[in-house]
């Protein structure tokens, strides 16, 4: 049966692949993104999500079989707090009496391998507070002291924490909506290409994130798997971090974690 899905990020990379293959599938697909998409707003201020949410159930008619938060930014700024966390959780928020009013409603959000990286602790803190203001007040302090590089890791290890604590709570399964979340390893996309043009760069990418199953992904890979994660066939996988990056959790994580 066709389904009516919103997916931000759906202009580029893992978004567009996954926007795509549910459109030939027969599913309508609410893209969400900076341009090239359905409903155009930005996800790193309060007031481009607002009017992401509002756009979106004006589409839907209040009524969302999925949500999918793919939208995500890498730099070493304050920019991956903004839009990979409070974009994410308050797209997901906003849209989820939608969900609500769905006969199998699901959701996922794309975390990161980088989220069992090094992170700043004040900035996850923060996230998980829900209080933005000290959340880019800490992410700036660490901008300024030279410490960029763990704010993306900081924002997909808080999403993925906010995503385990409010999977179980009344709002979520309590309504019937499973909430997931696809870490990939590396994937090729316009948000790595510049990495893969530099040979250092690669270099450095396959020693922090080693991949021996099938090497750097395809977006269309983690694409199928965010596809069955918003499957009517998903009726009890919730709270799940699911790792498609071609065996670096488990090289870098070990045996240990079981
Ligand atoms: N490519 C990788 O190796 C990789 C690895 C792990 C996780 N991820 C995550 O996957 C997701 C998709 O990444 P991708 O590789 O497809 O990147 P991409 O750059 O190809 O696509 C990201 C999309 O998000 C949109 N976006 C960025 N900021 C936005 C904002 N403020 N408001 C609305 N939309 C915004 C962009 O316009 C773009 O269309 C991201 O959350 C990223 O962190 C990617």
């Amino acid at each position: 049966m066709a389904r009516t899905i919103a997916v931000s990020g759906s202009a580029s990379g893992i978004g567009e692949a996954l926007a795509g293959m549910l459109r030939d599938a027969g599913d309508t697909v609410i893209g969400i993104d900076l341009r090239d998409a359905d409903v155009r707003a930005d996800l790193s201020v309060p007031e481009g999500r607002a009017s992401a949410v509002a756009q979106t159930l004006e589409r839907c008619g209040g009524r969302l079989d999925a949500v999918v938060a793919c939208a995500g930014v890498s730099d070493f700024t304050v920019m991956p707090v903004k839009v990979n966390f409070f974009g994410a959780v308050e797209l997901l928020d906003g849209l989820r009496p939608a969900l609500a009013a769905a006969g199998a409603p699901r959701a996922a959000v794309v975390g990161s391998i980088s989220g069992t990286h090094p992170v700043d602790d004040d900035v996850v803190r923060a996230c998980l507070a829900g209080d933005e203001p000290a959340a880019l007040a800490a992410a700036e302090k660490a901008e300024r002291g030279g410490a960029g590089g763990l704010l993306y890791p900081s924002s997909k290890a808080a999403l993925a924490q906010w995503m385990r604590r409010v999977c179980v709570t009344p709002g979520w399964a309590g309504a019937g909506i499973p909430l997931n979340a696809i870490a990939p390893g590396v994937v090729r996309t316009p948000m790595t290409a510049p990495l893969f043009a530099d040979e250092a760069m690669v270099q450095v990418m396959n020693e922090a994130v080693p991949m021996p199953l099938n090497g750097h992904a395809g977006p269309e890979v983690i694409a199928e798997a965010l596809r069955w994660l918003i499957s009517p066939a998903n009726t009890h996988m919730t709270g799940q971090v699911v790792y498609v990056d071609g065996g670096a959790e488990a090289t870098l994580r070990g045996a240990g974690l079981f």
